[in-house]
């Protein structure tokens, strides 16, 4: 166990909010010192959307919601890192608890609420690693969003990508936080189309790759419409999923809070949207399988069920930064039982 993996073992011992706080500068101050990782086995590499990932294990958004640590965070061995959401002006989110541990169920609800310190911050935070990391840090995604009292939801989503775009490796539109009031209505048809047209627009020649990140409650009309207007948009991926309102079956005293649930409850149903959507939009778009992730075993089902990349937050919290390794060497294992020579040629393959 890595010094690490003890010092996530001991926040656990704090109320969550506090421990992430004390995470994030921990991760500043100490992963500068950790070597890089070692390189990844190639059979892992992915290319998708134009860039080469080392692997297909990324951060979810939300831990790192100021781009503070992205390339510490690589350290730990991940093929990439998401910052955000980040919103046009900072905000301060909703009041405290806002963030529960429901350890019985090996899950978290969260209701944070898009609190950031707003666009101009998130920007100077990655141009200040692009002028320190000369050699080239690991892959980083910025996911914006929109400030909550906004009177123009899609000029903020506009406006953050003009001032992030340029900073970051892809972005992703974040349109299924559930803390927000009214911000998951932008997956609707009408709006959706004017968001990506929007966006579409604002990238111009330079085509930054874009994703769509979904929620998991979207009935089948819904996800139907999103698919058409997605393989129309001209939009290079889509994100499932973000965290659930739905409340499965739960031990934990805290399963009837509000906000949004992740972990190992939503690791079934995000999965089943992720296969739907698939199903729908083929190979013409990249997907990202979120949701639930704490093993190899579970990455290589979302691999199967259609995501070229995955991405994970909760087990981290349960399971320390040692879990990275472990994923990609428990896929690799899954990959070489079922005679597929990289993570590309399983993509898919438990889909129909
Ligand atoms: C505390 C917390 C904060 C989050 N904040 C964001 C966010 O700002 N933007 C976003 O797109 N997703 C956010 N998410 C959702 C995660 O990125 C991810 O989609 C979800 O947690 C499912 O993955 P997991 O089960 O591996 O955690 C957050 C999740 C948690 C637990």
């Amino acid at each position: 166990m890595s010094f690490f993996d003890s010092a996530a073992g001991l926040l656990r011992a704090l109320p969550a909010e506090r421990a992430h706080d004390l995470t994030l500068a921990l991760a500043g101050a100490g992963a500068r010192l950790l070597p890089r990782p070692a390189a990844d086995d190639p059979r892992l590499s992915v290319s998708a959307f134009g860039l080469d990932f080392p692997n297909p294990v990324g951060l979810a958004a939300g831990f790192d919601k100021n781009a503070q640590v992205p390339d510490a965070m690589a350290k730990f061995g991940f093929g990439f890192v998401e910052c955000g959401t980040v919103t046009p002006r900072p905000q301060g989110g909703n009041p405290q608890p806002r963030l529960f541990r429901l350890t019985e169920d090996a899950a978290v609800i969260n209701r944070m609420g898009f609190n950031n310190d707003g666009m101009e911050r998130a920007a100077r935070n990655l141009k200040a690693r692009q002028k320190n990391s000369k050699t080239g840090g690991g892959l980083v995604g910025i996911n914006i969003g929109a400030n909550k009292d906004s009177t123009d939801r899609i000029s903020d989503y506009v406006l953050g990508f003009a001032v992030l775009a340029p900073l970051a490796d892809y972005v992703t539109v974040n349109v299924s936080s559930p803390n927000t009031p009214g911000l998951r209505g932008l997956q609707n048809r009408e709006e959706l189309t004017r968001l990506l047209d929007g966006l579409i627009a604002a990238r111009g020649a330079k085509r930054k790759p874009i994703l769509l990140k979904i929620a998991p409650d979207l009935d089948q009309h819904a996800l139907d419409e999103i698919a058409d207007v997605v393989r129309t948009s001209g939009i290079e991926g889509l994100i499932v999923s973000n965290t659930t309102i739905a409340r499965p079956p739960l031990k934990s005293s805290h399963a009837q809070e509000t906000g949004g649930l992740s972990g190992r409850p939503l690791f079934a149903p995000s999965t089943d949207v992720l296969r739907g959507m698939r199903q729908r939009v083929g190979k013409s778009v990249t997907l990202v399988g979120v949701g639930g992730i704490a093993s190899g075993t579970d990455a290589y089902e979302k691999v199967r069920a259609g995501a070229s990349l995955v991405q994970l937050y909760t087990a981290l919290v349960y399971q320390g930064p040692s879990l990275v390794a472990r994923i990609k060497q428990e896929l690799l294992a899954c990959l070489a039982r079922d005679g597929y020579a990289n993570v590309t040629a399983a993509v898919g393959s438990g889909a129909d």
